[in-house]
């Protein structure tokens, strides 16, 4: 088994035009793309959050990091890596309060469905299916939706979205387009 350090990755701000790509499948788990979920993982728990996709530290492949219960469990960390997910089933809807590590400080209410069922391949290359509700089925939703380029702001109602127009612009005009975060 081969060792080394992980790595915190630059996360990528709202305006990064990463963030606005459709990643592509991942066709073979190599000890890059292992190395690299290794990095996005360790990423994920250095910025407390719940949840990572690699479209957010600008690489553009189906694959994301979730955790949505290490913070209130003893810290214990049980991450889901979810490489080439596709969702099988959704029901019903609910609504709660979301925040996403590239738009910093930002939290709005998001509907979403109460519960989905999920499956994809983890970091071993080993077939996975997760039935989940609650906030774990937000934070799977929330990050299937950065590999199509799609932000929780496009989720939110118009009139909230007004509300932060003046904030997003500044996001977005303190952040670089291609790259390295300023702000
Ligand atoms: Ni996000």
């Amino acid at each position: 088994m081969r060792k080394r350090k992980a790595e915190i990755l630059p996360v990528r701000i709202y305006g990064d035009r990463s963030l606005r790509k459709i990643a592509e499948p991942v066709d073979k788990i190599t000890d890059e793309i292992k190395d690299f979920i290794a990095n996005l993982t360790f990423t994920m728990y250095e910025k407390d959050g719940v949840g990572l996709a690699a479209p957010q530290v600008g690489r553009l492949l189906r694959i994301f990091v979730v955790d949505p219960f290490w913070f209130n469990e003893e810290n214990e960390k049980n991450p889901v890596v979810l490489i080439n997910p596709k969702f099988l089933e959704f029901e019903g809807q609910t609504q709660s309060e979301e925040g996403c590590l590239s738009f910093p400080d930002i939290y709005e209410k998001v509907m979403r469905a109460k519960k989905v069922v999920i499956e994809g391949l983890n970091e071993k290359g080993k077939k996975v299916h997760y039935e989940a509700d609650e906030l774990f089925a937000r934070v799977l939703q929330h990050e299937y939706d950065h590999l199509d380029g799609i932000l929780f702001i496009d989720k939110m109602p118009k009139l909230r979205r007004m509300f932060l127009k003046k904030r997003l612009n500044d996001l977005e005009s303190t952040t670089s387009k291609d790259g390295v975060n300023i702000g």
